[in-house]
């Protein structure tokens, strides 16, 4: 029989195996067969004349859910377990899923059936709390039940009146960022996909009200022959920022750069001549470093000299959160917009990210969409105050996240995440590796020697599974990242973690000879 760690070649059948699911590396365990119910795909296919499901359809899907749920439970139950890069037939078997749509329907146990079974193992575990790539985060259980509910409701959070528990959860989850993050009484904003997402929208503001003085009505009249802007930004700005920059027509490259110091901060004493057409975009958190632009020595004079401010705090604008790190965040409430995300250090799940802006009028002005046939009542409306119209309800899950973390929860993420990462430094530094920055929140940077020992370190890390780390060069030196933002992460996921870098190094260095 074929088995799940064996590539099968592009199906034309639903296979009749069942579903295995990875109980340790290496291990799989069968589960029950599935029960192959059309009920569904028959009324898709034939719909009811009367426009409510009949009773057999409407229990067909009672039963898909039912077995929805075990199998993400069976999957969440797994993840502590396997690897957490998937393995490579793993990856390989994902080919099950190609070949041509099929002519007729796929009964949609059969389809959740495929997903299982060949979409879970080829998955990358981050559920596990050992996932420390890029930035991200875990998702919460509130957030992650949200999200099923929110499927359910299949809302479209674009107006009031299509959705007054998707636009109200919203509005209240985004007054709840505000108070977290620290910025003035009024701020507002929108929910977006992420931190990308958030710095365009937040910097359309930004080019709507420095062109509206300037006498020009960019949205109607777009940037040809608009008097320009000037755009300022750090040496080590993300590069979503400078992406948004480009979509916006302000230019990937055609902004200044401030020179940074060892840790990527902006240095104060080295930024140009600001005015009241200057775009100056901060940094709260830098993504390999996690340090932060002196905002407090910055914003003061670049406000007095009309400049707008915009914070891109994709995760380190949280540690406002806690009164423990908050010293970071300092000066940044002086912006006039702000970036920020709820999947990265809130754990919200994908995707989550939260555009601010200090006066949400000007917000308004850069995105609000008029057509006659939008019904526009007395309501915030989200589609007024962010790039898309029609929307998931993405604020429904930030709600609940944070509703299930209160103050001291998101606090205690930032500081518990942030504790991880020193312990990871302490414990590589012990062991006689170079720890490249200096560990202020939840980013951790170490040399394991030369840029190939290191590489081979970070090669031979994720092949073994216990965690995974990626690469970066920070200012030169190959290093490897570790991102502790998960709340899922123990101090035992740490050491077991640990234990895993330093035996990867060791073999890698053996071998290099
Ligand atoms: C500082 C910073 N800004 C922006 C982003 C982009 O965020 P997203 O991937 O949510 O769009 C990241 C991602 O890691 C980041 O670290």
């Amino acid at each position: 029989m074929r088995g799940i760690l064996t590539p099968p070649s592009p199906i034309r059948h639903i296979p009749t195996s069942s579903p295995r699911r990875q109980t340790a590396p290496g291990r799989w365990r069968r589960r029950t067969p599935p029960v192959l119910n059309s009920a569904i795909s028959m009324a898709v296919s034939h719909p009811p004349h009367s426009s409510l499901p009949t009773a057999s359809v409407a229990e067909a899907r009672t039963a898909l859910l039912k077995h929805a749920a075990r199998d993400a439970m069976d999957y969440l139950e797994g993840v502590d377990t396997r690897s957490v890069a998937p393995s490579p037939e793993a990856v390989a078997t994902l080919n099950a899923l190609r070949g041509p749509l099929p002519p007729g329907p796929t009964s949609p146990e059969a389809v959740l059936h495929l997903l299982h079974a060949y979409g879970s193992p080829a998955t990358v575990a981050k559920n596990n709390g050992r996932f420390f790539g890029f930035v991200n985060g875990g998702c919460l259980p509130a957030a992650l039940a949200a999200s099923w509910l929110v499927s359910a409701w299949d809302q479209n959070a674009a107006f009031f009146v299509q959705s007054p528990t998707a636009i109200v959860l919203e509005e209240i989850a985004l007054e709840w960022v505000r108070q977290l993050l620290g910025l003035p009484e009024g701020t507002g904003g929108s929910v977006v996909t992420g931190a990308t997402m958030a710095n365009f929208t937040a910097l359309a503001a930004a080019r709507h009200a420095l062109l509206e003085r300037a006498g020009w009505d960019v949205e109607s009249d777009g940037l040809f022959g608009a008097p320009p802007i000037t755009v300022v930004v750090g040496e080590e700005a993300h590069a979503s920022v400078t992406k948004t920059l480009g979509l916006l027509g302000l230019g990937r490259d055609r902004v200044i750069r401030v020179p940074v110091d060892a840790q990527g901060r902006m240095k104060a004493d080295a930024l140009p001549h600001l005015d009241d057409r200057t775009i100056l975009c901060l940094q709260a958190g830098n993504v390999n470093t996690g340090a932060f632009d002196p905002a407090a020595a910055i914003c003061p004079a670049a406000h007095a000299a009309g400049a707008w401010i915009h914070v891109d705090g994709a995760f380190g604008l949280w540690a406002a959160a806690s009164p423990e790190y908050h010293r970071w965040t300092k000066g940044f409430e002086q912006a006039d917009s702000w970036a920020t995300d709820g999947h990265k250090w809130p754990n919200i799940g994908y995707d989550c990210g939260i555009a601010l802006v200090r006066d949400p009028e000007i917000l308004r002005a850069a995105m609000s969409i008029q057509a006659s046939y939008l019904a526009l009542g007395e309501h915030r409306e989200p589609s007024d105050l962010n790039p898309e119209l029609s929307r998931r309800a993405r604020g429904v899950e930030l709600w609940a996240g944070l509703r299930s973390l209160g103050r001291s929860g998101m606090a205690e993420i930032v500081e518990r995440t942030s504790g991880h990462a020193r312990r990871f430094a302490a414990g590589l530094k012990a062991a006689g590796y170079q720890i490249l920055n200096e560990v202020v929140i939840n980013q951790v940077l170490v040399s394991f020697g030369t840029p190939e020992k290191t590489l081979a370190t970070i090669a031979r890390l994720q092949a073994e599974g216990t965690c995974w780390c990626g690469s970066t060069v920070w200012q030169g030196h190959t290093a490897m990242r570790i991102s502790v933002s998960s709340w899922a992460t123990t101090k035992e996921d740490v050491d077991r973690s640990l234990a895993a870098m330093l035996k990867a190094a060791k073999e890698s260095a053996s071998e290099a000879g």
